[in-house]
């Protein structure tokens, strides 16, 4: 049994169906046609409350697509939407109001109104809503404090940095008390340091308010950050979810692992372009270990146990989610068949993922 998965396939695994309360999104085989295009095909997710989801896939991989379903924007061919517990596939665009002051949004290109104030932005949605002057003017007094723009209340847009725009949209999409944010790219048009503390903020106001957040991005980074989950769509489809630390250390499906391949420890390149197929005298492992794991000592039990020695080449342990991650190379011994053979199933036993990469021919 995989230790870190159970039996279970991490893609049938339902988050929430351990939980009392519904959750705040749920996607049940939704699929969404443009012609012969399938944007969305066959996509089951669900998101529970207070948690952040990670949506990552390539260009036109249908990310935007399900975040239009969600808040109504686009009608699925077939399957269910479900928002805070409303099933929403078969309303009008008068019942669908309501809902849609339940969902928040930040966008790449922050959409402010250039001619209005940054208090004004902010409290559109409450004047849509019906609020009274007063109580808007509360409102947004404590929307601003919240993203930290207190004395920004009276500037323009323009008078703004693109971080400072950014922290007045997410004030904006929390006017109304949504249950849910959806961040479609809301940190790509910024410089990495702002990107850090708008996540930052992020999280901060997910843990303050038990707030959920639907994250997409082309930023692996960001959803390393911040992320609880990820899930990976790839033409239409979700082709792995899980936790984030599970999806970073081992990836799974081939595009998950190439939209991580930066994040993924690699051997050193001269290295690499020695290796050959197969087993020989220095075969070259990937050992990848998690948690406990990484604290166990590795080498030294597997030339007790096995007799097998064992040299480090490369690697390191990172920290992913509070977890300990870490991926290391080993040259070992290939020639004899049965202590190979010993030796990999040693340290399957007491790792996430083991892979023979091929073994380095000799200089001399
Ligand atoms: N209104 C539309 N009409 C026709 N095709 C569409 C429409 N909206 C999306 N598509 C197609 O559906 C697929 C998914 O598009 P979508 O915008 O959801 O991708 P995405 O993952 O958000 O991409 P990106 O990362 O570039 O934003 C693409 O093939 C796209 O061309
Ligand atoms: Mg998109």
């Amino acid at each position: 049994m995989n230790a870190l998965t159970g039996t279970l396939d991490p893609l049938t695994i339902d988050p929430t169906a351990d939980s009392d309360e519904p959750p705040v999104v749920r996607l049940n085989a939704v699929t969404k046609r443009f012609g012969v295009t399938a944007a969305l095909d066959g996509v089951s997710l669900s998101i529970r409350r207070g948690e952040i989801l990670g949506l990552i896939g390539r260009s036109g991989a249908g990310k935007s697509t399900l975040i239009r379903c969600l808040n109504g924007l686009e009608r699925p061919d077939s399957g269910e939407v479900e928002v805070d517990g409303r099933s929403i596939v078969g309303l009008g665009e008068r019942e669908l109001q309501p809902l849609r002051r339940r969902i928040g949004m930040i966008f790449q290109h922050f959409n402010l109104l250039s001619a209005k104030t940054v208090a004004d932005n902010i409290a559109l949605p409450l004047k849509i809503e019906g609020q009274k002057r007063a109580a808007r003017v509360a409102r947004v007094a404590e929307l601003l404090d919240l993203v930290g723009l207190a004395d920004k209340g009276g500037a323009y847009p323009a008078q703004l940095s693109g971080g400072q725009k950014q922290r007045v949209g997410i004030a904006r999409a929390l006017a109304a008390r949504p249950a849910l944010l959806l961040s479609d790219e809301a940190t790509s048009a910024l410089d990495p340091e702002t990107t850090d503390s708008i996540l930052s903020l992020l999280k901060d106001i997910n843990r303050a308010l038990d707030l959920t957040i639907l994250l997409i991005t082309h930023e692996m980074g960001a959803v390393r950050a911040i992320a609880d989950r990820v899930a990976v769509l790839d033409d239409g489809r979700i082709v792995e979810q899980g936790p984030v630390w599970r999806v970073f250390a081992t990836p799974r499906a081939a595009t998950t692992r190439s939209l991580l391949r930066a994040f993924q420890p690699s051997l050193p390149a001269a290295l690499v372009a020695r290796l050959v197929p197969g087993r020989g005298r220095r075969t070259v492992l990937k050992v990848v270990v998690v948690g406990d794991q990484a604290r166990e000592p590795l080498l030294a039990e597997l030339a007790l146990a096995v007799g097998a020695r064992a040299s480090l080449l490369h690697g390191g342990v990172d920290t992913v989610q509070g977890r300990a991650v870490g991926a290391l190379f080993l040259e070992l011994d290939g020639r004899n068949e049965t202590s190979f053979a010993a030796a990999l199933e040693f340290l399957r036993q007491r790792a996430s993922e083991v892979e023979a990469l091929g073994h380095v021919v000799d200089d001399d």
